[in-house]
């Protein structure tokens, strides 16, 4: 994870797979199994590195569990770097409506939730989490600020986002994502209503985030793309043409396993 101007709040990290057209799921929001043991991999060092990983509550209805980090090597790099075994699994639920009987509540993690005043009233008292973070805003929404700045003060310096596509819609309103870790998988799973990345009302194009390369990589059908939020649009900083040009070039490359690439910039 790379450096920004977050302040005081925990840096943040999208990461996820998705289908070449854009889907993170299929129309029945069945649980995402399209990327290969080299996703797998990714995604797990990727939750390793972070304080605590996030992620809403359908992702969770449709998967059942957290991902874990299970490789020993990093399990010792974390307790290395003063770091407990496992990342923190923050669950997102606006309703608090969660099944307590989801093999999630058997998991050996450190668990939380991020609620309102009307979902936390289902979990008083009960044990399942270890800790509950009610903050709602007058308007009955999550308040995502309040929100962070509690995990900041319980000392949360980074997080994994894991999805889905409309918790990633409210932080992203919210101006709370700092990179997108994405992973372009070589299947069409098409659908209106299948979710994809960043849900929500969408944007403009005029005043679409716009984002940064800061890396690629092509392993066997898949590429692995980070990219760093740079702004808003409108800024004429998308360069699309030399972009194009400079990946373009390396289109021979990209063809072939293992391919990769570390763009710089001079900003
Ligand atoms: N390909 C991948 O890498 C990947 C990764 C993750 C998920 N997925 C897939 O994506 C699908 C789920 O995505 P989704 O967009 O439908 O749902 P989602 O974002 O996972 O969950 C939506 C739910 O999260 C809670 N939530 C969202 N925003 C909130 C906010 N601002 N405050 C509090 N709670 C909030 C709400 O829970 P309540 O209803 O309880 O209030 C809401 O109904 C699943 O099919 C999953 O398998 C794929």
């Amino acid at each position: 994870m790379t450096t920004n101007s977050a302040g005081n709040r925990p840096q943040t990290t999208v990461v996820l797979a998705m289908s070449a057209d854009g889907k993170i799921a299929d129309a029945k929001r069945s649980p995402a199994k399209f990327g290969s043991a080299n996703d797998k991999t990714h995604l797990e060092r990727q939750v390793a590195k972070a304080d605590a990983v996030l992620f809403g509550a359908t992702t969770l209805r449709s998967g059942g569990t957290a991902m874990r980090v299970v490789d020993p090597a990093l399990i010792a790099q974390r307790e290395q770097q003063g770091q407990p075994p496992q990342p923190i699994q923050i669950l997102a639920s606006k309703s608090g409506n969660i099944d307590p009987e989801l093999p999630f509540f058997r998991q050996n993690v450190p668990r939380w939730l991020i609620t309102t005043d009307e979902g936390g009233k289902n979990w008083q008292g009960k044990s399942q989490f270890d800790r509950i973070l009610v903050c709602q805003s007058p308007t009955g929404e999550t308040d995502w600020m309040a929100a962070f700045q509690q995990m900041a003060n319980l000392g949360i310096k980074t997080i994994c986002v894991l999805g889905g596509g409309e918790l990633i819609a409210t932080l992203m309103a919210a101006d709370l994502i700092d990179e997108f870790s994405l992973t372009v998988c070589p299947l069409i799973l098409g659908g209106a209503t299948a979710p994809t990345p960043v849900q929500g009302e969408g944007f403009l194009q005029n005043m679409a985030p716009r984002l940064e390369l800061l890396s690629w990589q092509a392993i066997d059908q898949e590429i692995f793309l980070h990219y760093r939020l740079k702004g808003r649009g409108g800024d004429g900083e998308m360069g699309r043409e030399g972009e194009e040009g400079e990946i373009g070039s390396r289109g021979a490359a990209l063809r072939q396993r293992g391919a990769e690439g570390k763009l710089t910039t001079d900003s």
